[in-house]
């Protein structure tokens, strides 16, 4: 790996020289939040709802956003490559604190930290993948972009135990999203995907994807998808900004429908990857 700049508390420095305090509340206690940006040869994408949606996180965690997004844009050019498609990772902690202790303390400095990675292109985009379902077991605020993954590792990990590319959620019975993904499901002809509460993450891949299939008459909903629903759906997909949107072929060791990537999916992929250009 290329010793890159990355950005660090208002400071650009190389990768290797970037560091953190072992009393950040980021590393004590996971106490902060991320984001994801997609940036295509140098265009941000929905860039305003990702600042949108670091704000919401930032309240979830009782912080307030330090920038505007203008600031954010110009901390972020300097670390972008305008040939490349890459994704900016951003992440906020509390700060560092004099000690330990679980209560917010007062006057720090949040710890800003972000790096600008190239997209890989995701093996199993025109082949579909496996999933499997599995209890979420996560906590309560699933709407906040939270730095403290570790249910979320736990889930994936077990998918990839079982040769699977993403874990879909169920809890109380209903489809609630992916460990690190939303999750659509096309029922009787409509697409429908989770509605956006704090079940889940609001996907900004998921928003960009519901405008466009209403904008090119896919019939779509926001709606809750039973376990069983999810069992007999006709195409299942799993979205992210990194990975875009994912076919998903085999669901618990089952096709789904006939185990091959279906018509509705490519018509949404070659729909969204034109429009991904026609941001450029
Ligand atoms: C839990 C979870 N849900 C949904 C998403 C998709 O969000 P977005 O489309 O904004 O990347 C992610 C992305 O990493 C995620 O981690």
């Amino acid at each position: 790996m290329t010793n890159k700049t990355v950005y660090l508390n208002g400071h650009y420095v190389p990768l290797d020289e970037a560091k953190i305090s072992v009393m950040d509340r980021g590393f004590l206690f996971g106490d902060g939040v991320y984001e994801v940006i997609p940036c295509y040869l140098g265009h941000l994408f929905h860039f305003q709802a990702h600042v949108d949606r670091l704000t919401a996180s930032l309240a979830g965690i009782g912080m307030v956003n330090p920038y505007s997004t203008q600031q954010w844009l110009e901390i972020f050019k300097p670390l972008i490559d305008n040939s490349e498609n890459q994704y900016i990772y951003l992440q906020i902690t509390r700060g560092v604190a004099p000690k330990r202790d679980h209560a917010f303390p007062d006057n720090i400095q949040p710890t800003i930290f972000a790096m600008c990675n190239n997209i890989m292109p995701f093996a199993g985009l025109e082949t579909g993948v496996k999933a499997i379902t599995l209890e979420d077991s996560r906590w309560k605020f699933c709407n906040i972009k939270a730095i403290a993954l570790l249910a979320h590792l736990l889930l994936r990990q077990e998918a990839v135990e079982q040769d699977c590319a993403e874990a879909i959620l169920i809890k109380d019975g209903v489809v609630t999203e992916g460990a690190a993904s939303n999750v659509f499901a096309l029922i009787d002809g409509v697409l429908v995907t989770p509605l956006k509460d704090n079940r889940i993450l609001a996907g900004i891949t998921r928003d960009v994807i519901l405008e466009l299939a209403e904008k090119n008459n896919i019939p779509c909903r926001e709606d809750n998808i039973s376990a069983s629903e999810l069992k007999t759906a006709t195409e299942i997909w799993v979205t992210s900004s990194t990975r875009e949107i994912i076919p998903v072929v085999e669901l618990d060791g089952n096709p789904v429908a006939d185990g091959k990537v279906g018509t509705v999916w490519h018509t949404m992929n070659t729909i969204f990857q034109a429009y991904k250009q026609s941001l450029l």
